[in-house]
C-alpha cells in the first residue's frame, strides 16, 4: 500500500487564499488586520523565517510591521516595545520570533503580550483558553496539524490519538485540539515505556519530539493518518561531503508503504504554520472589533 501525500504546500496556499479573500472583504470596512513582527538579533534561520512571515502577511493584504532589534537588546527595552505594541490600535497582533538572546527571559516577554494579540498563542492565558474549551488563540503549528488532519478525516470522533512530544508549543496544545475533536488522546515522550507498541495503536500519530526519523514503518497500523512536524537536519554523505538534507521524526520511506496518509518533510507541516498565523492575525482583527466569526475560522476546507 502507498500512502496517500498530504499536501502541505498546496492545502497551505489554499488557505491563504481563503484568507486573502476574507480580509479583502474587510477593507471597504475600512479594516485592514495588522501584524507587528518583533526579531531580536541576526540568528539566519529566524531572519529567513521573519521574511517569509513578512511577505505572506502582505501578500494577504494584511500590514507588516517589522522590527528589528540588535542582539544586545536588554529585556527592558524589549517589554517597552511589547507595551507600546499593545496599545497601538492598527497592531492586531504581535509575534516575537524565539528563541530570544540569553539575557532575555522569553516567558516573561511573552506574559507581556496583550493576550487578545497574541496571534502565536504562547500566553498562558490562551493555552488556559485551549485547556478549557473557551474561545482563544491556538498555537500556530498544532493548528496547522489539525487543519491537514481535516482535510483527509474531516470527522476524527472516536480515533485513538498518539501525539509524540510534550512540548508547551506543539505537544500538549495538539492533544487539547484532539481532544476537543473526540479523539482518545495519548500523548507519549522521550520518557514513555514501549513507544512502538503505543504508537501501534494510533489511527492518528503525531510526531512532534525533533528526533530525525524515529518513528519506523513497523511502528505504525496500517492505514494510519501520520503528521510528521519534525524539521530535523542530517549529513546527507550521497550529495558529498559536508552536505545535509531535512527529515521529519518518521522513516518516511518505511512508514508510506503502512500509513493511510502521510505528510512529506518538507512540504507537510511546514507551510501551514505560516498559513495559522494569517489565520490568527485575521481572527484577532476581528475579535477585536467585535465581528462575528466567518467562514474561515472552521477548520475543514
Ligand atoms: N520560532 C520558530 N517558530 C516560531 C513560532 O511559531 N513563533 C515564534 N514566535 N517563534 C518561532
Amino acid at each position: 500500500m502507498t500512502a496517500t501525500l498530504i499536501d502541505g504546500k498546496a492545502i497551505a496556499a489554499s488557505w491563504r487564499a481563503r484568507i486573502g479573500a476574507a480580509v479583502a472583504d474587510l477593507a471597504p470596512q475600512g479594516l485592514r488586520p495588522g501584524l507587528a513582527v518583533v526579531l531580536v538579533g541576526d540568528d539566519p534561520a529566524s531572519q529567513i523565517y521573519v521574511r517569509s512571515k513578512m511577505r505572506q502577511t502582505v501578500e494577504a493584504g494584511m500590514r507588516s510591521f517589522d522590527h528589528a532589534l540588535s542582539a544586545s537588546t536588554t529585556q527592558d527595552e524589549l517589554l517597552a516595545l511589547v507595551a507600546k505594541l499593545n496599545a497601538d490600535p492598527d497592531v492586531d497582533g504581535i509575534l516575537v520570533q524565539l528563541p530570544l538572546p540569553p539575557q532575555i527571559d522569553a516567558q516573561a516577554v511573552i506574559e507581556a503580550i496583550d493576550p487578545a494579540k497574541d496571534v502565536d498563542g504562547f500566553h498562558p492565558v490562551n493555552a488556559g483558553r485551549l485547556l478549557t474549551g473557551t474561545p482563544g488563540f491556538v498555537p500556530c503549528t498544532p493548528l496547522g496539524c489539525l487543519l491537514l488532519l481535516h482535510s483527509i478525516r474531516p470527522d476524527l470522533t472516536g480515533l485513538d490519538a498518539v501525539v509524540i512530544g510534550r512540548s508547551a508549543i506543539v505537544g500538549k496544545p495538539m492533544a487539547q485540539l484532539l481532544i476537543r475533536e473526540n479523539c482518545t488522546v495519548t500523548v507519549a515522550h522521550s520518557r514513555t515505556r514501549n513507544l512502538p507498541e503505543v504508537c501501534r495503536r494510533a489511527d492518528v500519530l503525531v510526531a512532534a519530539v525533533g528526533r530525525p526519523e524515529l518513528v519506523r514503518g513497523d511502528w505504525l497500523k496500517p492505514g494510519a493518518t501520520v503528521i510528521d512536524v519534525g524539521i530535523n537536519r542530517v549529513p546527507n554523505p550521497a550529495a558529498g561531503e559536508g552536505r545535509t538534507r531535512i527529515v521529519g521524526d518518521v522513516a518516511f520511506a518505511e512508514a508510506v508503504d503502512v500509513a493511510g496518509a502521510i505528510t512529506p518533510v518538507p512540504g507537510g507541516v511546514g507551510p501551514m504554520t505560516i498559513a495559522c498565523l494569517l489565520r490568527n492575525t485575521l481572527e484577532a482583527a476581528c475579535r477585536r472589533r467585535g465581528l462575528p466569526p466567518e467562514r474561515w475560522s472552521a477548520t475543514t476546507a
